[in-house]
């Protein structure tokens, strides 16, 4: 297959979330000290009580709720939310802790142009409790991927990863933090690389155009 160019039309960004926000954090502050040039035009949550509005407040970019639990099925619950992006005329989503399997009604209008963060080198410990599974398994390293969204989970053409050592004394609380620092490091870097139309896949393998 040919190589695919992900040359997104506008520097515009949909952040999608369901937790706690410190990826979300990491790319705002990383908009505001200059270190990234993009346009967050919405960030969307699933969950009615997440934490991550505050930091969408903190920096004025439009909050909205989309509860999944009130749709009937995925598709309606995918048709609200791409209905939503393209009004806030997104061009880039990033899945900063968004915890839903996303399918083809989603995949069919801005597949290539997500991003997933993920707290594992993938493709190992895919899916939940990555930091867990990574402890039980006894790997000596683990850390943490920016990949492509495509129709896996956790699969897609990985775009960075990031190596953090695994002590004997971790707990997942520990784990999880020295990960997290590098995620928020990774996310902002390869965002800007994606809206830069560097990012081209060739048969699932991303290679970096200078
Ligand atoms: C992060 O560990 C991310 O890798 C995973 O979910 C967590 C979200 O954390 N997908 P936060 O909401 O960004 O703080």
């Amino acid at each position: 297959m040919a190589a695919e160019p992900t040359i997104p039309a506008t520097r515009n960004v949909g952040v999608l979330v369901s937790g706690r926000g410190s990826n979300l954090r990491s790319l705002l502050d990383a908009q505001a000290r200059g270190d990234l040039d993009a346009n967050f035009a919405v960030v969307i949550s699933n969950n009615t009580s997440a934490d991550a509005r505050a930091h969408a407040e903190e920096y004025g970019v439009p909050w909205v709720v989309i509860d999944h639990q009130v749709f009937t099925d995925r598709q309606a619950f995918e048709e609200e939310l791409v209905g939503q992006l393209r009004a806030h005329e997104v061009s880039v989503v990033v899945l900063a802790g968004f915890m839903r399997v996303l399918g083809s009604t989603f995949l069919e209008a801005y597949g290539g142009l997500t991003l997933n963060i993920h707290p594992s080198l993938l493709p190992a410990f895919a899916g939940l409790d990555a930091q867990k599974q990574a402890l039980a398994a006894g790997v000596r390293v683990s850390g943490c991927t920016v990949h492509l969204v495509d129709s896996g989970v956790d699969t897609g053409p990985i775009i960075d990863q990031s190596v953090v050592p695994v002590r004997n004394d971790d707990t997942v609380q520990t784990l999880s933090d020295r990960i997290l620092a590098q995620e928020h490091r990774l996310l902002p870097r390869a965002l800007g690389w994606v809206l830069d139309g560097r990012v081209t896949v060739h048969d699932q393998v991303v290679t970096l155009d200078a």
